[in-house]
């Protein structure tokens, strides 16, 4: 039968946080980033391994207790120079380690995208299961978005028609995911579906909620605890 198999990329350093741990492990709601996305992909019923790729370097990982997940957590320390990379990596070990048929469903998740909703997951996943290409959540863009020069002045606006914001969980299937990201330029992408779109390929856009936001400034850390705190909140009432 075709699994449902979560990678979860954690060997960036957040950079754009400007922290000196690496944000990942900052904590949020008592507990580090990662902690809530694997949590979420945890009690799924449908996923049935978290394949965690730190970087080669981590030390910090192995300070928590993950005892809790141990029945579906992979931990693999082949991260790489760009977050394509770090997922390449980590397909490629992943035969060494869990059974894994090409055919077989990759959900790459952020772990700096602390606050998906198991009904965004689930949705994801019922959405795209028969799908022959694969997708990600995603949102329509609702802003107004602006061209710029070097000096930060408007020079035009550009036509939010028809443009997404890029989520995760992506959804591929192994031996798709891995021939593309192989193939491309790992500098040059920031998300897996951008190395499937290369092929020729067009992944479904499932549309998800802006809930699901990724934690790259200081200021994102607020609202991410505040989502997490009211998600709590709802599981508890
Ligand atoms: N990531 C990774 N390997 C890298 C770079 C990023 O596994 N070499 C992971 C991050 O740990 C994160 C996800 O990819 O879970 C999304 O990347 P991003 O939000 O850009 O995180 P960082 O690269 O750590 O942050 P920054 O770009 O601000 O340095
Ligand atoms: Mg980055």
């Amino acid at each position: 039968m075709t699994k449902f198999i979560a990678l979860i990329p954690a060997a960036g350093i957040g950079s754009r946080i400007g922290n000196t741990q690496p944000k990942q492990y900052l904590i949020l709601n008592g507990k580090p980033m990662i902690y809530h996305a694997i949590q979420t992909l945890y009690y799924s019923e449908h996923i049935t391994n978290i394949v965690i790729v730190l970087s080669p370097s981590d030390n910090i990982w192995s300070q928590y207790d993950w005892a809790a997940f141990a029945k579906k957590l992979v931990v693999l320390n082949c991260g790489g120079a760009t977050r394509a990379e770090s997922v390449l990596n980590g397909l490629k070990a992943l035969p060494n380690t869990i059974p894994v048929d090409e055919k077989d469903w990759i959900l790459v998740h952020d772990a700096a995208r602390p606050c998906l909703q198991p009904t965004q997951l689930k949705k994801l996943i019922a959405t795209l299961t028969n799908d022959e290409v694969g997708g990600l959540l995603a949102i329509p863009v609702a802003d107004t978005l602006k061209h710029s020069n070097h000096d930060a002045r408007s020079i035009g606006t550009a036509s939010r028609e028809n443009l997404w914001q890029a989520q995760t969980p992506q959804m591929f299937q192994y031996k798709l995911l891995t021939q593309a990201l192989s193939k491309t330029d790992s500098t040059t992408i920031t998300d897996d579906a951008s190395a499937v779109e290369a092929l020729g390929l067009h992944p479904k856009l499932v549309i998800g909620d802006t809930s699901n936001l990724k934690v790259t400034y200081p200021e994102d850390l607020l609202l991410a605890e505040l989502i997490l705190k009211k998600a709590q909140h709802n599981d508890l009432t």
